[in-house]
């Protein structure tokens, strides 16, 4: 068990810097998610934590020890990549007692380890077959146990289901997440996936061209986003966003967009006239008899819910919109329906920098 902190960590590959500063702690037995989109950093600053990339600067530390010129195989972390990487000559057992072998471990203590990681990930009747005998899943499977067998400090995962078919990645998914629930081991996991991240993280970080834009657990991200990026990143569909002009005026708040005044409950921040981007989530569109008239486009029932897309205006100033309805609806394309907006729903972010108001 550990903790780790990055300290004003930078990474430059020649003269590109791809890291600009990245600061923060993950606690003992934290699960922690860094997501964001390809390109943003995440496997580097990983890696970096891994002692597989040179840190330009700033530090690392594993339980308050700078590890920053400790070698990776000193660090006492495992890794799982979104390449298996098991060796195909070898079977599951010898793949999964290979680094203990490489320690010069105790043959005992190796075979008790591996059947130990065996049971929890069943893979026991799979113990004597070689990779290429085994299904994507399975050697997923294979490449965690092999993790698990070596009792580290710390889990790190860089996409390790980006290979499997969607199904399997649900499964996976839970059977990671149960793993942690189990062992408890401070963990590191990396996705481009937001509905990985959501579903996984104790806290996630959410990373964009080398910084940290916003930190918190999973709802606190949805619920309070701290700028436009995190608000449309996180979330699926994504947040609706469209552009207005704060109104304050005896006591109410509202924003002018589209035609209508949109409502917004409990902002403090922003003042009369200031330029902002008006945010809705598709699920926190209603459908009511009367309120901003919108044109059905596109119906996509699912089953338990029913997606709309909607159209408001015409012409250059139209705009679309997402709405996601709990159940079913008659409505068709062409139908003029009228939307219902609980203003303690909207969110709102400034029209320059897109901080949250
Ligand atoms: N070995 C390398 N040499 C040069 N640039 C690299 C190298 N590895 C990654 N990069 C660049 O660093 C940035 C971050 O990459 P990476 O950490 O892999 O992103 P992510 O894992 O979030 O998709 C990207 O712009 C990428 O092109
Ligand atoms: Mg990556």
């Amino acid at each position: 068990m550990a903790t780790v902190s990055f300290r004003k960590i930078e990474k430059a590959y020649g003269p590109v810097k791809v890291i600009h500063g990245i600061g923060f702690d993950i606690a003992d037995g934290e699960f922690v998610v860094l997501v964001g989109p390809s390109g943003c950093g995440k496997s580097t600053l990983l890696r970096m934590l891994a002692g597989l990339e040179e840190i330009t600067a700033g530090e690392i530390l594993i339980d308050d020890k700078v590890v920053n010129d400790l070698e990776s195989k000193d660090r006492d972390i495992a890794m799982v990549f979104q390449s298996y990487a098991l060796y195909p000559h070898m079977t599951v057992r010898d793949n999964m007692a290979f680094s203990l072998k490489l320690r010069k471990a105790d043959a005992k203590l190796t075979a008790e380890r591996v059947d130990n990681a065996a049971r929890i990930l069943n893979l026991g009747p799979l113990l004597d077959r070689f990779p290429k005998e085994l299904s994507g899943g399975q050697r997923q499977r294979v490449a965690m146990g092999r993790a698990i067998v070596r009792d580290p400090k710390v889990f790190l995962f860089d996409e390790p289901l980006s290979n499997l078919d969607a199904k399997l990645r649900v499964a996976m998914r839970a059977e990671i997440k149960a793993l942690h629930q189990r062992l408890k081991t401070t963990t590191v996991y990396v996705t481009h996936d937001q509905i990985e991240a959501m579903t996984m993280a104790d806290r996630i970080v959410v990373m964009h061209d080398g910084i940290i834009e916003q930190i918190g657990t999973p709802l606190e991200l949805y619920d309070h986003p701290g700028n436009l990026f995190v608000a449309q990143f996180i979330g699926s569909p994504s947040m609706n966003v469209f552009d207005g002009v704060l109104q304050r005026e005896g006591g109410a708040t509202a924003v002018s967009a589209l035609g209508s005044l949109w409502p917004v409950a409990g902002l403090r921040a922003g003042s009369h006239g200031q330029k902002v981007h008006y945010g809705i989530r598709p699920g926190d569109l209603t459908l009511a008899d009367a309120g901003i008239p919108a044109e059905v486009v596109v119906v996509e029932p699912t089953g338990a819910e029913t997606e709309l897309l909607l159209q408001i205006g015409n012409g250059a100033t139209a705009q679309q919109l997402v709405l996601v309805l709990h159940g079913r609806t008659n409505a068709q394309p062409g139908d003029t329906v009228h939307l219902a907006i609980d203003g303690a729903k909207a969110h709102v972010f400034d029209g320059q920098g897109g901080q949250r108001l």
